[in-house]
């Protein structure tokens, strides 16, 4: 087992990885926004860092760390948790967990002074997962879509 930063060479597995995400969440997005996306956080390191973790060389989970929002109350800089995704076939042997525990290293090693992330109410499996690594929440999360 290996957690290490995506290459460019990850792309066509990490993808694949967020075409599970979106089919789990009944969205939409070509292949080709999806590459984009990814070649963007690679040319982009220090606002994204997308995290692999690989089973006998197999890139088997991801998820990412944005960074770069500036909290005003604290004078700090806090990261967003996204695209959290472990293939189907390789769930439940704490994979997920492993890829958290690490998000969270690094964030601390980018003084990072919190991390935020949301997730669909319903989703029990994520919901849990965020809470045993400490996550909480009192808020509701809002959206508006400009385009
Ligand atoms: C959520 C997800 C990432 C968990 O991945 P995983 O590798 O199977 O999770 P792990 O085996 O590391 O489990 C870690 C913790 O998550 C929670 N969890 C995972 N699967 C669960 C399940 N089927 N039921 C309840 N809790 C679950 C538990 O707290 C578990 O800890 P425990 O084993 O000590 O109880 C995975 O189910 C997934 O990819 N789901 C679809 C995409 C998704 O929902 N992403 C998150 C978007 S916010």
């Amino acid at each position: 087992m290996e957690i290490r930063l995506a290459t460019a060479a990850d792309e066509t597995a990490v993808c694949r990885l967020w075409k599970i995400l979106l089919n789990f969440y009944r969205k939409e997005a070509s292949p080709e926004m999806l590459k984009r996306s990814f070649q963007y956080c690679m040319g982009h390191p220090q606002r994204v860092l997308i995290f692999i973790i690989l089973i006998e060389g197999v890139v088997t989970g991801t998820a990412s760390l944005h960074m770069g929002h500036f909290s005003t109350w604290s004078g700090q800089f806090y990261g967003h948790v996204e695209d959290v995704v472990v293939d189907p076939a390789y769930r439940c042997r704490g994979l997920a967990d492993l890829l958290i525990r690490h998000v969270i290293e690094v964030a601390r090693e980018h003084n990072l002074c919190r991390l935020e992330l949301t997730a669909l109410n319903v989703n029990k499996e994520a919901r849990n997962l965020y809470e045993k690594h400490g996550f909480t929440t009192d808020s509701v999360a809002y959206e508006l879509h400009l385009k």
